[in-house]
């Protein structure tokens, strides 16, 4: 059970839909904005992680490693495997670890989203919190992370390539591919 601001989210047996891919693809936004228009509860883990840590994402990285950064993300995916009925943003990196992907697949519908790696440096440009892009050439280290990341990501199925979307036009995409009633029935909140 994960209690939030909002109450306690709860419901054994009922799923939730959840983003994966890589940073920059849209997880976050598409996935407030569905949660908006569902009137179902939304999680963004990194925003999870940083409440619980009472530090930023960068600071976590600086101050205490990656692995660290790594623990915290396992468990709070394990107390977020409790609830059901809501939509969850992951980090790009949470699913490269076989028991996140596990209980986020046993709860829920994973969805991958993926776009060009020069989409993704525009959307992400100028952002100094993600510590995976800390490096000079950073296109090419989105290359890289997505080289590495993607057997990763086709276990999901194929992606959404957001490139050249809107978040509404992603939304309607997600929509195309799962019915929210079946994936999220029975969820607990009032909508
Ligand atoms: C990470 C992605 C970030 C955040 C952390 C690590 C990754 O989340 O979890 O910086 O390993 O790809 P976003 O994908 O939401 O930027």
């Amino acid at each position: 059970m994960y209690k939030t601001s909002e109450g306690t989210a709860d419901g054994a047996g009922m799923g939730n839909i959840v983003f994966t891919g890589m940073m920059g693809t849209g997880k976050t936004a598409v996935g407030r904005y569905l949660a908006e228009q569902l009137k179902v509860p939304f999680y963004d883990l990194d925003e999870l992680i940083e409440k619980e840590s009472g530090l930023d994402i960068p600071a976590i990285f600086r101050e205490q490693g990656e692995a660290a950064f790594r623990t915290l993300e396992r468990e709070v995916v394990s107390r977020l495997s409790q609830v059901s009925g809501c939509i969850i943003a992951t980090g790009g990196g949470t699913i490269v670890d076989p028991e996140n992907l596990r209980r986020l697949r046993e709860q829920g519908e994973i969805i991958c989203l993926t776009a060009s790696p020069e989409r993704i440096l525009e959307r992400v440009a100028g952002l100094e919190h993600r510590p995976l892009l800390w490096h000079t050439d950073k296109l090419e280290r989105i290359r890289e992370v997505l080289r590495i990341r993607d057997p990763v990501y086709a276990q999901v199925g194929e992606p959404i390539d957001t490139t050249h979307m809107s978040i509404e036009e992603v939304a309607a995409q997600v929509l195309a591919r799962v019915v929210p009633d079946e994936i999220l029935k029975g969820c607990s909140w009032k909508r």
